[in-house]
């Protein structure tokens, strides 16, 4: 079997992490053994480029099972746990490609060995397997049914691809499910995200001016835990619908250009490019703290950190000190990459649960149909979702109200008015 991790003899810690995490994954589980029992996945390989994590472990662990032949390389540099890289070779025979801290050749690299098995599914989390094989890797489209995806990111390039019309097959968009961006997006981020801004640097967020821009569902959730724990959450945002939804939620928006006079902590979570730049540099406090939980390192003109600044120091582990003129200080968490999985573990289990009950429902939905499908980005077939739903909320011992037979001709009638 191939692979390429950091350190082998790190299994038996992954291994201990992945089992724990599987307790709180009890919907994967399900959907585990339903795979096991049918050998729905028997023939079928699949590459997976994701954050690789416990969570993302019970995922690949769920596909084998299935009788998937399952190849792995990571969605990010930064986010690689390598005593989980370690098990998934050693203890579960599954093909890992992933180093924490890998560089821009080895990134690429490693997912071209993921592509050279030759697979039928890919699972991208933000878009760069296929967009490697759209540029680079023409020679693997013929075995491919289909592929699925876990973020915005990742959807949005695709969305443009199918406007476009180049892309060549398939994907569904996971992301879209409403089991996946209410959750994980806003909960999962939420709290992954200010654990990881807590792990790099200790700092109380009681009484600080904490900038969230970009008030979607992972704003949101950002904004939301930050306010719990007491820090006083200023929203910028380009969106006007967002923008008046931040102020009716109770959140002070503002422009970037007035948010960065006053910001103690900063975090983007747009999905677009130089959110932060040199204008608002200029403005901030010494001091000022600066985070990204986007997708990509775009979000933070890093670059300009790097050629403007007088000199630089890792100040704490995830933490880069830029000194400029006249002594001011500004410090950039987890070189502006996803500080969740930088600094911290990525969301925790209970909500990946659910975003991953979808990649592998939505792997088997493709198996089966996906050569009916057009090159064209597909939703989660609601039929998922709504199971996904029940059977966490059943995991959860929660019941929840059947409707009765006069509710269903109700809702189904347009005759019954006052
Ligand atoms: N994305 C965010 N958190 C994650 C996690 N824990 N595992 C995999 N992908 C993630």
């Amino acid at each position: 079997m191939l692979y390429d991790v950091k350190d082998i003899s790190l299994y038996e810690k992954g291994k201990l992490r992945i089992e724990w995490a599987r307790r709180e994954m009890p919907v994967l589980e399900i959907i585990k053994n339903e795979f096991k029992k049918n050998n729905t996945l028997k023939g079928c390989k699949i590459g997976c480029c994701l954050h690789v994590t416990t969570e993302t472990a019970n995922l690949m662990i769920a596909l084998k099972e299935g009788g998937a032949e399952v190849f792995l390389c990571a969605s990010n540099p930064l986010s690689t746990q390598d005593d989980v890289a370690a098990s998934l070779v050693k203890n579960y025979g599954i093909s890992v490609f992933a180093i924490r801290g890998e560089d821009r050749d080895t990134y690429y690299d490693h997912l071209n060995r993921v592509l050279d098995a030759k697979v039928n599914i890919t699972m991208d989390d933000g878009g760069d397997l296929v967009s490697t094989i759209m540029k680079e890797r023409n020679d693997v489209l013929d075995e491919i049914i289909g592929g699925t995806e876990e973020t915005t990111t990742g959807v949005i390039r695709f969305k443009s691809m199918e406007k476009e019309g180049v892309l060549k097959y398939p994907i569904i968009a996971v992301n879209d499910a409403m089991t996946k961006h209410l959750f994980d997006n806003r909960y999962g981020t939420g709290q992954s995200t200010i654990d990881g801004i807590i792990r790099a640097t200790n700092i109380l967020l009681s009484g600080k001016n904490f900038v969230v821009s970009g008030y979607g569902w992972c704003g949101k959730g950002i904004a939301m835990r930050a306010k719990g724990m007491g820090a006083k959450v200023i929203i910028t945002e380009t969106d006007a619908i967002k923008a008046i939804e931040a102020t009716m939620d109770g959140f002070p928006v503002m422009k970037m250009e007035d948010a960065s006079k006053i910001g103690d902590i900063f975090v983007t979570v747009t999905g677009n490019i130089h959110v932060i730049r040199q204008e608002h540099f200029n403005n901030m406090k010494d001091g000022a703290i600066i985070a990204n939980s986007g997708h990509f390192n775009v979000e933070i003109d890093t670059n300009y950190l790097e050629k403007h600044s007088l000199s630089k120091r890792v100040i704490r582990e995830s933490v880069e000190e830029y000194e400029f003129k006249e002594g001011k200080k500004l410090y950039l968490l987890g070189e502006g990459r996803l500080i969740n999985l930088a600094a911290a573990e990525g969301h925790p289990a209970s909500v990946m649960d659910m975003s991953f009950a979808n990649q592998a429902l939505a792997a088997e939905y493709l198996f089966k149909e996906g050569k009916n499908l057009e090159n064209k980005v597909y939703s989660v077939p609601e039929i998922i979702d709504k199971r996904i739903a029940s059977l966490k909320l059943k995991s959860m011992g929660i019941s929840i109200d059947n409707l009765t037979k006069e509710q269903e001709d109700y809702l189904s009638s347009w005759k019954i008015g006052t």
